[in-house]
């Protein structure tokens, strides 16, 4: 309300982003932080500032939101898909040296429902391979990895504030960092390209305008104060909710890289196994689910095979940057096994239903136990 009644509603003129960026940073435990419109334009903004453009190659899981995977394409980058560990549902770090070639210009791994991915293997390798690390922490709000927080140990970290993230805004995002030259290209690029993080005309660069709005930083400073209650809540549910799951044949909850010292739970994952369920296929154990109340999801589809990917690969943007030979290649190349397979076996929950009580953890248990007894009766129906 005194955003909108003072009438300073861009944060040029008013203070809420800049005290939401503060308060970001020191909750991350990060130097720097930059207020952004969404978690997309975080990660365009944070490619630019890594110099990716056309004629580069960013490696990417082929398991997150497509927004991952359009940024790239946004720079007119190649995306290069690294296969998903299906245990973990991430980025298999034993498969990126073998898609590293010389174009290769940065690693984006993604913490995928906010369970973080191999970050010990990724930054040992980025390292080696003189890489930067873009985290995607767009789900990953306050997950850490050997206690600390995700986002804060590649170069640069993204985060959405999106309507069904832990954290919310409605839209909104950020990015983290540690190096004070890039975050400072990160808040040039956002505003237009300024030298500062001012309304005056002069400018340092080509930029976009990715700011933060007031009324969405004054928002995300409101609901940050319960989102580290909201998060043990979440935690308890979930390791609550794995212990009866686990128990069950056939249903194998997401296992964590032993670094992970918290998982912000943005999604509760786990694999099906048919064939410990008379054969009934996924979609119709879903269904069940929901008949008894459950909300759930099959989750991703496989990314690297999504028809946007080849119709903008033959755009005459990317026609005039890649030889039809180099995309080609580009697609021979292209193949995620173990990924496809995980795309068919996964089932979700969301992480409201972890806020809610232990009756209803035990109810969701419950209903899987259920299905699991009637099987045989299902397959016949
Ligand atoms: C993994 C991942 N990356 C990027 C994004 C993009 O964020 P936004 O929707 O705020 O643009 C999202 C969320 O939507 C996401 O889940």
């Amino acid at each position: 309300m005194e955003v909108l009644r003072k009438g300073l509603w861009c944060r040029l003129d008013g203070s809420y982003a800049q005290r939401f960026e503060e308060a970001w940073a020191n909750a991350l435990g990060a130097k720097y932080c930059v207020a952004t419109a969404s978690g997309t334009t975080a990660l365009i903004t944070s490619l630019h500032a890594l110099g990716i453009g056309p004629g580069d190659e960013v490696l990417v899981p082929p398991y997150t939101f497509v927004a991952t995977v359009n940024v790239v394409l946004l720079v007119h980058a190649l995306p290069v898909f690294v296969d998903t560990d299906p245990e973990t549902f991430q980025m298999d770090a034993g498969k990126i040296e073998a898609a590293i070639t010389d174009r290769t210009k940065c690693i984006l791994p993604v913490h995928l429902g906010g369970s973080p991915a191999d970050l010990d293997r990724i930054l040992a390798i980025g390292q080696k391979h003189r890489l930067p690390v873009l985290e995607d922490a767009c789900q990953a709000h306050l997950a850490e990895w050997r206690g600390r927080k995700v986002s804060t140990l590649g170069e640069l970290g993204c985060f959405s504030f999106q309507a069904s993230k832990n954290l919310n805004s409605g839209e909104g995002g950020a990015i983290v960092s540690n190096d004070e030259e890039l975050i400072r290209v990160c808040e040039s690029f956002h505003n237009a390209g300024r030298g500062a993080a001012t309304a005056d005309f002069s400018y340092v660069r080509n930029g976009s305008n990715h700011r933060m709005t007031e009324f969405q930083a004054a928002l995300l400073l409101a609901q940050l104060e319960r989102l580290e209650e909201q998060s043990r809540v979440r935690e308890q549910n979930a390791e609550y909710l794995t212990k009866q799951l686990r128990e069950i044949a056939g249903i194998t909850p997401a296992r964590m890289y032993e670094g992970c010292t918290r998982n912000a739970y943005h999604l509760y994952m786990l694999r099906y196994d048919k064939a410990h369920f008379a054969g009934v296929p996924r979609a119709r154990f879903l269904e069940a689910l929901q008949a008894e109340g459950i909300p759930c999801s099959g989750g991703y589809a496989p990314l690297n095979k999504e028809p946007f990917l080849k119709n903008t690969l033959q755009s005459r943007a990317f026609r005039s940057i890649y030889s039809a030979k180099e995309i080609a290649a580009y697609e021979a190349r292209n193949h995620c096994p173990a990924n496809d397979k995980l795309c068919q076996e996964a089932v979700w929950f969301f992480q409201t239903m972890l806020l809610g009580s232990r009756a209803d953890m035990d109810q969701i248990a419950e209903a899987v136990r259920k299905i699991h007894k009637q099987a045989a009766l299902l397959a016949k129906t």
